[in-house]
């Protein structure tokens, strides 16, 4: 079956006939698209900035690939490796070096090689035959900027090139760096330097093929000021260590552009195992180390479940707090907030998570952002099991519960035109926006929870780890995925699945009626509760919470109905003192069920919650809470312009959006 209907299909079904693995089968795509009727031509070309003398041609390469994210055309050629050497300069706030990339032409008649960039200044660009020092320069043009997508930087090569030399620099407003003043580190003594490429911002740090369907291994080099420690997700020196000024970094394995990553601090390391520890600024190295101290555990743990850890070491950096994620999976060093240091171990569902995605994720890879999913869904089945193995079944039943309330909520705060984001895997190109992540996620993970009840764990758990293997270091698509699926899981188990049924699934915008929820006892007793209080049955002082985790918690504050009594609030509040909570997850909740609630006075403890943090997904909501009512809004413009300096580029333009005009 064809579980997505889109423009793209006959590039990928020819895609799942062909089994898609990697270079090989580009050079067999390559070869058919000769005679496929139905390459899809359909990006414009981008008018070129700069006229060129007619003598060499540049071709205009149309977008003719699956990823509409991506201006690269991995038709003509393939990055198989390149090298960095970056000066890190504070003072400007640039990167400025070269890039060296090592390609692999797919076809002889290609001339030009398209990169993604994005606010790159681009000084020259120079190409080499293979394994030759002996680069001249070459012609260049850097088309108009794409709000979304960037420039793409067209190189003209000659036959004997298989290397490009670019020296470049990047701008101050890259979207994939924050440059931090001294103010913003919780040391306020040396600056701070990072980089979030995921998804379209490694072409903002390095000129590059910028889409998950392409992999290269790399070498870096970068200079930094005296003082600082650079960091980068690869192997770094034995000994890279303070007082150092140059750092060298190497990645054997091949990664696709998304998990390119780097950091500059004041940085010190402690180790929590053998394979694993903590970078961190001295001042919270010691909780953080305490915090992740189950990573060598969670480790051992996924190798049981889904088959070796292949990427040597795995260790945890811990950003300040306007990182705009919970984490990110760079491979062998994820990058985390600090808004998991609760102190209790009750949020290290993000550890688990981001170690998941080193099998699903940077080692089988989504090929595109549309099959985003593949990454994310499977991570959270991932991560679920994961806590089950480490901290026992009744842990990863409230993760799992709290997921689905999660899920239930995006899915109703949906609005009718945005029923397509209720699909696993949406067509990104047919719609403007993102899809939502609850649903890449939690349906995503509960799609999987559905196989492990029809097919059993084992059978799941031998299909997942087969899946893994087979498809090591390369990059996947949801067709494959459904074939596999039928091949792999369904004809070696007695189990039936039908088309119908992976239909309601995939392309089904809502829950379907018969889904398997995973039941948590604990919680169903927190929901009895909370009726009864939410009946006057039973006294806020009354409410039996001594045994709480932290998930309970927040099932009961994200199910309770709103809006609340405020004065039933406030005796929660007072009881339990949530506006001062200092669990970051357990505030979030409680400011948004107390928003919806018209309860007042929160404005002081909302405006520190807010400019303190810049993770999307604790502070964006409670911004569009606020937005809800005229004072609201006022309240939210206010915070947003004291907080907006402080925030990533990607968490400002996404907050622009929402309260366009901010200065
Ligand atoms: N890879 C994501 C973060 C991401 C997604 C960055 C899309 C850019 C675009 C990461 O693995 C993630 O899912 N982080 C979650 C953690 C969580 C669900 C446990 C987060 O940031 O909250
Ligand atoms: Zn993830």
């Amino acid at each position: 079956m064809e579980p997505t209907a889109v423009p793209h299909a006959n590039r990928l079904s020819l895609a799942r006939k062909l089994s898609l693995r990697g270079p090989a089968t580009i050079v067999a795509l390559a070869t058919l698209a000769v005679g496929c009727q139905s390459a899809p031509h359909s990006k414009p070309a981008h008018p070129a900035a700069v006229s060129l003398p007619a003598s060499v041609p540049i071709a205009t390469t149309p977008r003719n690939w699956p990823d509409t994210m991506s201006f690269a055309d991995p038709l003509s050629f393939v990055t198989r490796s390149f090298h960095l050497d970056l000066d890190v300069d504070f003072d400007q706030s640039r990167l400025r070096g070269t890039a060296t990339l090592e390609l692999v032409r797919m076809d002889p008649n290609s001339r030009e090689l398209v990169l993604d960039t994005r606010d790159l200044q681009i000084d020259s660009v120079r190409v080499a035959p293979a394994g030759s020092e002996d680069f001249r320069k070459t012609r260049f043009v850097l088309d108009h900027r794409d709000d979304e997508l960037g420039s793409a930087l067209r190189i003209a090569m000659p036959r004997d090139a298989a290397r490009v030399r670019i020296a470049y620099a990047t701008t101050p407003q890259a979207s994939g760096l924050q440059w931090l003043p001294p103010s913003q580190t919780t040391g306020k003594r040396s600056p701070f330097l990072f980089s979030q490429a995921q998804a379209l911002h490694a072409r903002s740090l390095a000129p590059l093929q910028d889409t998950p369907w392409i992999r290269a291994t790399y070498t870096a080099t970068l200079r930094v000021p005296a003082g600082l420690v650079a960091v980068m997700a690869a192997e770094g020196d034995v000994g890279n260590r303070r007082g150092q000024t140059t750092f060298h970094f190497r990645m054997p394995q091949p990664i696709p552009s998304y998990l390119l990553a780097l950091a500059v601090g004041d940085l010190e390391f402690q180790a929590v195992g053998p394979r694993t520890g903590v970078w961190a600024e001295p001042a919270v190295l010691a909780a953080a180390a305490w915090e992740f101290g189950d990573a060598e555990a969670m480790m051992t743990r996924a190798e049981g479940l889904y088959g070796r850890y292949r990427w040597g070491r795995y260790d945890v950096l811990v950003l300040p707090p306007s990182f705009p994620y919970g984490g990110m999976e760079n491979p062998r060093l994820t990058f985390m907030t600090p808004t998991v240091i609760a102190g209790d171990k009750s949020l290290v569902g993000v550890l688990a998570h981001e170690l998941a995605h080193s099998w699903s994720g940077n080692l089988v890879t989504n090929a595109t952002w549309r099959d985003g999913w593949l990454n994310e869904g499977f991570t959270t089945y991932f991560e679920r099991r994961l806590m089950e193995a480490v901290y026992g079944e009744e842990r990863a039943r409230l993760e799992w519960g709290v997921g689905q309330q999660d899920l239930r909520l995006a899915l109703a705060e949906l609005k009718p035109d945005e029923a397509w984001q209720g699909a696993l895997a949406p067509d990104l190109a047919l719609h403007k926006g993102q899809g939502s992540s609850a649903v890449a996620y939690e349906k995503g993970a509960l799609f999987l929870y559905q196989l492990e009840r029809r097919f059993g764990r084992a059978q799941l758990d031998a299909f997942l780890q087969g899946w893994f293997d087979r498809h090591a270091f390369t990059s996947v698509t949801t067709p494959q995925f459904v074939a596999e699926l039928q091949e792999g899981l369904v004809q070696q188990s007695a189990g039936t699945i039908d088309a119908e049924f992976l239909a309601r699934w995939i392309d089904g915008t809502g829950l379907p009626a018969d889904a398997e929820f995973v039941q948590s006892d604990t919680l169903e007793h927190v929901d009895a509760q909370r009726m009864r209080w939410e009946q006057g049955v039973l006294a806020t002082d009354a409410l039996q919470t001594a045994s709480w985790t932290v998930q309970e918690w927040l099932h009961f504050l994200n199910r309770a109905t709103r809006p609340q009594p405020v004065a039933r609030l406030q005796e929660l509040d007072r009881r339990f003192q949530l506006t001062e909570s200092r669990n970051a997850e357990i505030a979030h909740s409680w400011f948004r069920l107390a928003l919806a609630s018209g309860y007042p006075g929160l404005e002081p403890a909302l405006a520190s919650y807010l400019t303190g943090i810049g993770r999307l997904k604790l502070i964006e909501p409670l911004y569009q809470d606020l937005l809800n009512t005229p004072q609201g809004a006022d309240f939210a413009r206010r915070v947003y312009a004291q907080a907006r300096p402080g925030y990533h580029a990607i968490a400002q333009s996404r907050l622009d959006q929402l309260m366009p005009g901010t200065p």
